[in-house]
């Protein structure tokens, strides 16, 4: 008899939708890696979060296609469906910088409900006929806690069966994409799972997102904003724990089911200020290439980093607590973080320590310049 542990799995042909953006990017990583006989087709637009250059090294050797385009090119999406084959979605593309949904919150109901709907209708199109679906294929939703809304100090965290109560556009409509999956799967029985993830942090993140933004002002000597008080509860988890946590539920999550992921480490954003700054000043003292590199740096001249720090204005709105409670994922699917937060951020600061190459192409503009020449400008291409 065959342990089904040992059993061989069936090759799968993804379509990973925002696969050059952060958790994409990580995600399409891991996948290949671990997984190196499935077939991996990324669909991304390029916006300004995405990064071609963390994935291209897969697609220079063949292991992952990359097709860019949008995700609400219905005739695009189909074709792809159709041509590649493809037998499994897992779903990144997003707008999803909460500053930029206050500022233009129509970008984000387009890419990030109408794009959800209509990869919802193409999958359907492909994978179901009367009634009947495709055997193995799978939809899987990749979403956010801050759908549930901000818990008070004392309140339980959040868990599948918290009700929605979303606050910020960014929110609002991440949540509008999450029905849409819930009603596909309801309506037309859609195999389809949904994770509710909390904050990310890792290698390849945009440098507008906190912890990035951190380390590359704090290296170039530039003030550290935090908002308000800093006293903002989030609960982070490492970027490739995200990773393996949507491979489990790809591989042995129930359909129609939702999981809420997170890393049981609950931090002020100050507390994290304050951590990132304490690991580079630790680096600076122990390297002192880093001197040379970061002049600008007051670690280059032996003062903390933490003297950067800027309180600014609070965003309008802003949720002040957001936790998970993870007790499904564990005791289902078996899903524990292997990073801690200590140990996650000190791997993240070492990473954009290690791959300036990556980084710096995004702040100077660039990458975006060589991405202009070679698929002109996003909103002339999609
Ligand atoms: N970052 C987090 O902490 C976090 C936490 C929980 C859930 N999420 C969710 O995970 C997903 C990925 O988040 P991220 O932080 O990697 O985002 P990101 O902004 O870094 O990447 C988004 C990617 O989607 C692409 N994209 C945007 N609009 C598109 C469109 N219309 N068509 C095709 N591609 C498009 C971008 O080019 C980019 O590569 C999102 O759905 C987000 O809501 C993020």
């Amino acid at each position: 008899m065959v342990d089904s542990a040992m059993a061989p799995q069936r090759a799968r042909c993804l379509l990973v939708t925002g696969g050059a953006g952060f958790i994409g990017g990580n995600f399409v990583q891991h996948w290949a890696e671990r997984h190196p006989h499935d077939t991996l087709v990324v669909l991304d637009a390029l916006t300004y979060a995405g990064n071609l250059a963390t994935i291209q090294p897969l697609v220079d050797r063949g292991a992952v296609a990359f097709v860019h385009g949008d995700i609400t090119d219905a005739a695009l999406v189909s074709a792809l469906l159709a041509d590649r084959a493809i037998d499994t979605i897992v779903h990144f593309a997003a707008e999803s910088h909460v500053d930029r949904s206050i500022a233009d919150p129509g970008a984000f109901v387009h890419t990030n409900i109408v794009g959800t709907l209509t990869l919802l209708v193409a999958a359907r199109a492909a994978w179901c006929r009367d009634g009947a679906w495709t055997s193995g294929v799978r939809f899987h939703h990749v979403s956010t806690d801050e759908v549930f809304g901000s818990l008070a100090p004392n309140e339980a965290p959040f868990r599948e069966t918290t009700p929605y109560a979303p606050n910020s556009p960014y929110a609002a409509s991440k949540a509008g994409a999450d029905h849409l999956v819930r009603a596909w799967v309801h309506t037309y029985g859609l195999p389809a799972t949904i994770s509710n993830c909390s904050n990310n942090y890792g290698p390849y993140h945009f440098p507008e997102k906190l912890i990035p933004l951190l380390i590359v002002n704090a290296l170039h000597g530039k003030p550290l904003p935090v908002y308000g008080d800093g006293q903002q509860v989030r609960d982070w988890l490492y970027v490739t724990d995200h990773c393996r946590a949507i491979d489990l539920i790809l591989d042995r999550g129930e359909e129609g089911r939702t999981y809420t992921v997170g890393g049981r480490a609950e931090h002020a954003n100050l507390d994290i200020v304050h951590l990132v700054c304490s690991l580079i000043d630790a680096r600076f003292a122990d390297d002192p290439a880093l001197t040379q590199r970061y002049p600008d740096c007051p670690a280059a001249r032996g003062a903390p980093c933490r003297s950067l720090v800027s309180h600014v204005t609070d965003r309008a709105g802003h949720d002040r607590r957001y936790a998970i409670d993870p007790t499904r994922i564990a005791a289902e699917l078996g899903f524990e973080p292997t990073e801690t937060l200590a140990t996650g951020l000190s791997r993240t600061v070492d990473w954009y320590l290690a791959n300036e190459a990556w980084w710096r192409p995004v702040m100077d503009g660039s990458y975006r310049d060589w991405i202009s020449q070679q698929y002109g400008d996003r909103e002339s291409v999609s």
